[in-house]
This record gives structure tokens, sequence and C-alpha cells, in this order.
């Protein structure tokens, strides 16, 4: 039943969104993942050049010293002690090329972490769980998960500045064409800015083990033009409309225990320990970007999370058929 599901697992595309999925960190599409690329570049230069000096010598010697008829085995080649010029070079040349590398990488480490917030920033506090991303606008008071809407950095004078928290073990946010990694670590900030260019859809997921679904804690950045950006904070602020025809589902919803994990901004619903499910029909993906979202894959989602997603902390309810369909149904009428 589940199948179509597992087929999608990892494999989400949402239709009609432009999507950068691909963890290339030699496509940096943001100021940090571009300065990040340099160094990169640089150890890969310089680490190259070693490789080919080592890797050539080696050649030659073996070529160039290789048995050849007649020769004597039992002779030893001639034995070179202390030779003060070799020593001297192979003390002081790997020294120099650690101390280049780490200068410039303290250099560039500095310059994305000193950057001085631009005019028009955002903050939002990324917090990781097992095995999902909660998200959290502390100017616009919208709590939401997995997919991180921010303004796209079109005028050159907007940026995103991330607070990085974990409720429970350390994870790692890992986008890899907007930044490098940055842990999510108990009971400590770490920060992170993005200033993406180009609206459109960037993947990433958890860059550091955190259990049994690790793989399955998928991230979206979604860049929006700054409208499309505002429409959509002013849009999560609203509390969550009440329809009419769900009136017997929310009841339903309410009477099950979804509500000690789960809220609803405004409704019984307060749980904190899983995501926040107000306004969920506006997210593109489900149980942190393992599905796409839609009746189907919340019906197969909500019947028993176990099967996609072994191990994670929302038991199968064994709600009945009809539950189950009221569940979905006033899921569904979250917009
Ligand atoms: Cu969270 Cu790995």
């Amino acid at each position: 039943m589940l199948n179509p599901v597992i087929a999608l697992l990892l494999q989400v595309q949402v239709p009609g969104v432009a999507e950068h999925r691909v963890t290339d960190i030699f496509t940096p599409l943001a100021s940090p993942a571009a300065a990040e690329k340099n160094i990169a570049m640089l150890t890969i230069a310089i680490t190259t050049a070693i490789f080919v000096v080592v890797g050539g010598l080696i050649l030659f010697t073996i070529f160039r010293f290789r048995r050849r008829p007649g020769d004597d085995l039992h002779q030893e080649p001639p034995q070179v002690y202390g030779s003060n010029q070799i020593e001297a070079a192979w003390t002081i040349i790997p020294l120099l090329i650690v101390f280049i590398l780490i200068g410039v990488s303290a250099r560039v480490i500095a310059a994305v972490q000193n950057a001085s917030p631009p005019k028009s920033t955002l903050h939002v506090t990324v917090i990781g769980h097992q095995w999902w991303w909660e998200v959290y606008y502390p100017d616009y008071g919208v709590r939401t998960a997995n997919e991180i809407h921010i303004p796209a950095n079109i005028d050159g004078q907007t940026a995103t500045y991330l607070t990085l928290q974990s409720a429970d073990v350390i994870h790692s946010f890992w986008v890899p064409q907007l930044s490098g990694k940055m842990d999510l670590i108990p009971n400590r900030n770490n920060y992170l800015w993005i200033d993406p260019k180009d609206p459109g859809v960037y993947v990433g997921n958890c860059a550091e083990y955190c259990g049994t679904q690790h793989a399955k804690m998928l991230l979206r950045v979604i860049a929006q033009t700054p409208a499309d950006f505002n429409k959509w904070a002013a849009d999560q602020r609203k509390p969550q409309e009440e329809n009419a025809q769900a009136a017997g589902a929310k009841a339903a919803f309410e009477s099950l225990s979804c509500i000690s994990c789960h809220a609803v901004r405004g409704t019984s619903a307060a749980g904190r320990f899983g995501p926040d499910l107000t306004h969920l029909m506006t997210r593109q993906t489900l149980a942190a970007g393992i599905m796409v979202n839609n009746g189907r894959s919340l019906r197969d989602w909500v019947n028993d999370p176990q099967y996609p997603k072994p191990g994670c902390f929302m038991p199968s309810m064994k709600l009945t058929n009809q539950e189950l369909d009221q569940v979905v149904a006033y899921l569904q009428s979250l917009n």
C-alpha cells in the first residue's frame, strides 16, 4: 500500500518548483559557499601538486632503479645520513604549506563570521530534532518545519541569519550550495548566514550522524522574491482558518493523542514534541523532506510512520479507517 511513497523516498521533486538539488559545493549560489569554495580549490590545487610530485618521484624511482639483468642482488644502495639540505627542505616546505592553508582558511572563516548583517536581515532559529527541523521566525511568531522560507538576495542587500540549536543530539545544517556545514549542538547557539541570489529551492540534509533516521533528515531552503516571501510570512502568521466542512474532522483530531505532540495554532493542539502543523498544506514535503505533501502520502504517513521512517518517534496510532479519513481530512484543511 505504501509502495508509491517508498518510490518517492529521497527523490522528492515538487512539480513546478526550480530546485537546486545537487549537493555540489563547486557550484556555490550564496556568498559563504562561494568564499569557502575558493579555499577548497586552493587546497585541492596544493594537494594535487604534492600528489603529482610525490607520485612522479615514486614512478621515476621505480622505473629508473628497476631490477636489471646482471644486477648484484646483495649490494645495498648508497646510504645517505644527515644531509642538512634535505632535512631542512622537508621540514620547511611542509610547514610553509600548512601555514598557507591555515592562514587562508582563518581569513575566510573570519570574513564569513564577521560579515556585518546587511540592511535587510531576516532572523530564523533552526532547531534540530531526531529527525526533523523546527523552524522558528522570532520576528513573525511563525513556527514551521523542514522548509525554510527566506527572501532571495535580489537587491544585494538581503541576507538570512540562522541561529542553530538542538533539542536532543548533535545535528549538522548543510545546504552545500549556500554555505558550509554548521553543527546544531544542545545547550548552545551556533550561527550561520546565507544569501542566495536566485529564487528557488535549495536542497540540503543533516550532515552529522544523529541516529537511525539521520539519512531521512532533509532540508529545503526556499528562497523567494521579497514580495512572495512577505506574502508567505503574512499567511503563516494568520491563525489557522476554521473550515466548517472539516469541523467534525477537527473534533476527531482533537480527541486523539496527536495533539500531545503536535500544535495547530488556535486549537487545543499544543504539543511541542513533533512539528507544528499550522498551515501544514502550504508545505511541499512531509516527514523532513522524504515525501511530497499530498492527501495520499499524508494518509500513508499517519497510518504507519514506522514504515517509511523506521525508528522515528511518531508511532503508528492504529487508527481505524474512519479515524484515518478524519485525521487526513482535518490535516488537508490546514491551508
Ligand atoms: Cu540530524 Cu543527522
